[in-house]
């Protein structure tokens, strides 16, 4: 298969697509996906490198993006944004163009999504939003496709995600609109997704034909749903909420109670890290509805397909 093109210079936020560019980075995710597992490595970014920014702590958005680099015969830079001159007051601007200079790709874990546009606006090299307060698109990317794996049809799908309307909650309403499935998303009230972010995926899903339901009331969110979805109450950044969220957010957890609630045999997914015993009980996480493994999985093989669309031409 070839290397799916892809209009944009960077990879910012899943709106930026068609449903057809994400089926093709499913299909060469999928690809990439049964070369690593025969020990195959195709090695489209030999002698490339990735310049990854954190301001951000992260385990699975480090490791997949470096390991990824590797496997395509390339190199990934973990830069802790302490420990390089963006943190002592450098511009983003000039980061941009110094790192372009040295590098084919940068991934930025941020605060702010107008950071990550502004490098973008900056570097003459693709840039990858590893994740900002308002989006995660290469989550977003990595759960659609866990999705697409398991069924025929992903329109004829609903997923229902309970708990922060937060910056994965974003990208999987967008995910969701493009794509055509149906979504619910259920949040204690005042903690709803963006308006803009919500009002674009109506937008795109009158389109698509994907249901949007955003709702206070878990019981008729979960309803029905195939896939149930969590992520943690507090995101980071917010950590002096944490007690006030930990009381408003005490019903918006996955329990087995839950799960039996959708009417189906839901799969729970979670783009982790979780705070087990808040979000998500211990016997979800562990149980046998929870693909919460195969999606941190294939955080790998969607971004190797998003840098070699990227970087690879
Ligand atoms: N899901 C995710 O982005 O994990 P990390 O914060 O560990 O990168
Ligand atoms: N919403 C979480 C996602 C972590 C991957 C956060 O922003 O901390």
């Amino acid at each position: 298969m070839k290397i799916p093109q892809l209009k944009t210079k960077d990879f910012l936020t899943l709106a930026d697509y068609s449903k057809e560019d994400i089926i093709n980075l499913f299909e060469y995710s999928a690809q990439l996906k049964r070369e690593v597992k025969k020990g195959k490595f195709s090695k489209v970014l030999e002698n490339k490198t990735l310049a990854m920014i954190f301001e951000k702590n992260s385990t699975r958005t480090r490791v997949s993006f470096e390991t990824g680099m590797l496997q395509l015969g390339g190199h990934a830079l973990f830069l802790s944004s302490n420990e390089i001159q963006l943190g002592r007051g450098e511009t983003i601007a000039d980061t941009a163009r110094v790192l372009s200079r040295y590098n084919d790709g940068i991934m930025i874990r941020t605060f702010g999504h107008e950071k990550v546009t502004e490098l973008a606006k900056w570097a003459s090299i693709p840039v990858i939003n590893g994740l900002t307060d308002s989006y995660h698109p290469c989550q977003a990317l990595a759960d659609y496709f866990t999705i697409y794996e398991r069924e025929k049809d992903i329109t004829k799908i609903k997923l229902t995600y309970i708990g922060d309307g937060n910056n994965v909650a974003n990208s999987l309403l967008i995910g969701a609109a493009i794509l055509g499935c149906d979504i619910a998303v259920a949040t204690p009230k005042k903690f709803e997704p963006e308006y803009t972010v919500v009002e674009k995926a109506y937008k795109l899903a009158a389109r698509s034909s994907s249901k949007i339901t955003i709702t206070n009331n878990i019981d008729e969110a979960v309803a029905g749903a195939d896939y149930l979805y969590t992520d943690v109450w507090v995101s980071m950044g917010q950590e002096k909420e944490t007690a006030k969220k930990k009381k408003i957010f005490e019903k918006f957890r996955i329990d087995d109670k839950l799960i039996r609630k959708t009417g189906k045999d839901a799969k729970v997914l979670h783009c982790l890290p979780a705070h087990r015993g808040e979000e998500i009980t211990d016997e979800v996480m562990d149980g046998k509805n929870s693909i919460v493994f195969d999606q941190a999985e294939n955080r790998l093989h969607c971004q190797k397909a998003v840098m070699c669309a990227l970087m690879g031409r």
